[in-house]
C-alpha cells in the first residue's frame, strides 16, 4: 500500500484545495491530510485564517478524499508524521517548490501544480470587511493602523483626532477628511479608541448608541459607574466593548498563564510587575496630551495580578510621587496588594526608570519574564536546581496588537471566547486607576 501525506490550512476550502487532494490521493492508495492548528498558524505568522480548526477539519472530512486527518501543531512535525505513519510520498502544491526537499531523506517528495486563480487569501478578501474608525492622537494609533494591514477583512474608514501632531502622513490625510466624530461613526461598524482617558466615556457611549462596536485602550472609563453603564449598553445592543490591553493577546503571555495555572511553579504567593518609561516632562508646563503613569501603565501592570489572584484583594498600600503643581499626574506609583492567598505589587512610572520585568513566585519555583515583559515573547521557569529550568519562546508579531485586532474581529462575529480581559478585570483596573483619592504620597487603603 502506498501512503501519501499532504498538509495545508484549508481555510474556506476551495476548488484549488480539492483538485490538489484528488491528485494527491491518486498518487497512492491511502491519503493522510494534515490540517494546521490555529496556534501553529499564528506562530508561523499566518494570522488571518478565518475558519476554526474544527470547521476546516470538517470541510476536509466532507470531501471524502482523506483516509486519515491529522492536526499539524509544531515545526518539524512533518518528519515525525512521515516516520510514524510510514509514509511513502509527501506532496504539496507548486507554490512550495524546493521548500520541502529536505524530506527526500525520509520519503519521496512530489510538488503538484497549483490551480491558478484561486486562493484562501482571495476568498477572505471577498468577505465583507469590517469598517473600522480610529479615534485618538497618540503614536499607538499609528501602530494600530499599521497592524490592521496584517489582518484580512479590516478597512480603515477614517480617524477622528483632536490634534494631528504625531500622526503619520496617511492618518493626517485621513484625519483632514473626518472633522466630526458622529459623522465618522456613520461610516463604521467598529471604532478603536485611543484618545485621552477622560474622553473615553463620552466617545464610547456615542459609539454604542450609534450601534458601533468598540475596542478601547484601557482604562475604558475613569469611574466604575460609567463602566457599568457602558457595559450594560453594549450588552443591550449586542455590541462588543473590548478592553485594549495588547499584552493580554500575546501568545507567550497566554501560554505562561496556562502553565502557572497548571501548577508548574506550585502555589503562587507573589506577583510583581514593573513598567516604566522615562519621558521628558517640563514640570512648569506639562503637556496636556500625556497620560499620567498609573493611567498609561496601570492596566498592563495590573493584568497578570488580576488574572492570577483575581480582583478580590483584602487591602492595598500605595505610594505615588506627583508632578510639582499637578496632583493628578503621578511621576511614579507603587501599589502593593494583599490577598488571602498571597501578595502582589505594581511599579509604574514615567518619571522614574527601573527594570521592566515580571516575577511570579511559587512554592516550587518562579517564572521570570525579562524586560520589557509586556511585550512578552520569552520567559523562563526557574527552580532551586538550575538544571531543571525551562525556557519558553513564542514569536510575537506587532507587539500583540495584531492578535488583539483579530480577537476583536472574532468577538464581533460572536466568538466570545476570544476575549482575554474579563469585565471584572476591566472594572477593577478602573477602580485602581481612577481612584484619585489615592494619588497622595504614601497613602494606605
Ligand atoms: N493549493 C493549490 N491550488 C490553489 C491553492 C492551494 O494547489 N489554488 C494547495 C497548496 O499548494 C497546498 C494546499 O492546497 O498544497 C493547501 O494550501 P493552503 O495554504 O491551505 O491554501 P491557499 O489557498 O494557498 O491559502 P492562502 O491563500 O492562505 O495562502
Amino acid at each position: 500500500m502506498t501512503k501519501v501525506i499532504t498538509y495545508g490550512t484549508y481555510d474556506f476550502l476551495h476548488e484549488g484545495h480539492i483538485r490538489l487532494l484528488e491528485r494527491a490521493k491518486a498518487l497512492g492508495d491511502y491519503l493522510i491530510v494534515g490540517v494546521t492548528a490555529d496556534d501553529f498558524d499564528m506562530a508561523r505568522g499566518k494570522i488571518n485564517v478565518r475558519q476554526s480548526l474544527m470547521e476546516r477539519v470538517e470541510a476536509i472530512r466532507q470531501t471524502g478524499l482523506a483516509d486519515k486527518i491529522i492536526i499539524e501543531e509544531y515545526e518539524g512535525q512533518k518528519i515525525d508524521d512521515i516516520r510514524r505513519y510510514e509514509v511513502d510520498i509527501f506532496t504539496v502544491g507548486s507554490d512550495w517548490v524546493g521548500k520541502f526537499d529536505y524530506l527526500n531523506e525520509f520519503c519521496k517528495v512530489v510538488y503538484l501544480d497549483r490551480t491558478e486563480g484561486i486562493s484562501s487569501t482571495e476568498i477572505r478578501s471577498q468577505h465583507q470587511s469590517l469598517r473600522i474608525g480610529l479615534v485618538g492622537e497618540t503614536n499607538i494609533v499609528n501602530k494600530f493602523k499599521n497592524e490592521c494591514h496584517f489582518v484580512n477583512g479590516i478597512e480603515i474608514t477614517g480617524i477622528y483626532a483632536s490634534s494631528k501632531g504625531v500622526l503619520d502622513r496617511e492618518l493626517q490625510d485621513l484625519a483632514s477628511k473626518t472633522e466630526d466624530y458622529v459623522d465618522l461613526l456613520k461610516k463604521c461598524d467598529a471604532v478603536y479608541i485611543a484618545s485621552k482617558p477622560s474622553e473615553h466615556y463620552a466617545q464610547v457611549k456615542t459609539a454604542l448608541e450609534s450601534d458601533v462596536n468598540v475596542l478601547c485602550e484601557s482604562p475604558i472609563t475613569m469611574t466604575v459607574d460609567q463602566f457599568k453603564e457602558l457595559s450594560d449598553l453594549a450588552y443591550e445592543r449586542k455590541l462588543v466593548l473590548m478592553d485594549g490591553i495588547k499584552t493580554a493577546y500575546s501568545l507567550a503571555f497566554n501560554r505562561m498563564m496556562l502553565l502557572i495555572k497548571s501548577g508548574i511553579i506550585g502555589e503562587i504567593l507573589s506577583v510583581d510587575t514593573t513598567c516604566t518609561s522615562l519621558i521628558d516632562i517640563d514640570e512648569d508646563n506639562p503637556p496636556k496630551h500625556l497620560w499620567n503613569s498609573i493611567t498609561a501603565w496601570g492596566p498592563t501592570a495590573l493584568l497578570p495580578i488580576f488574572k492570577i489572584f483575581g480582583t478580590d484583594y483584602v487591602q492595598t498600600m500605595r505610594f505615588s510621587k506627583p508632578l510639582k503643581g499637578d496632583d493628578d499626574f503621578d511621576l511614579f506609583t507603587k501599589i502593593s496588594f494583599i490577598y488571602d492567598a498571597g501578595v502582589a505589587s505594581i511599579k509604574v512610572g514615567q518619571g522614574v526608570k527601573s527594570e521592566g520585568e515580571m516575577v511570579i513566585s511559587g512554592t516550587k519555583g518562579y517564572v521570570y519574564v525579562p524586560a520589557p515583559w509586556w511585550k512578552t515573547d520569552y520567559f523562563e521557569v526557574r527552580y532551586e536546581n538550575p538544571s531543571e529550568n525551562k525556557r519558553y519562546f513564542y514569536q510575537l508579531e506587532g507587539e500583540g496588537i495584531r492578535y488583539e485586532i483579530l480577537s476583536f474581529l472574532n468577538m464581533i462575529k460572536g466568538r466570545k471566547s476570544y476575549n482575554r480581559v474579563s469585565p471584572e478585570i476591566s472594572r477593577q483596573i478602573i477602580e485602581i486607576v481612577g481612584n484619585k483619592r489615592e494619588l497622595q504620597n504614601g497613602s494606605i487603603f
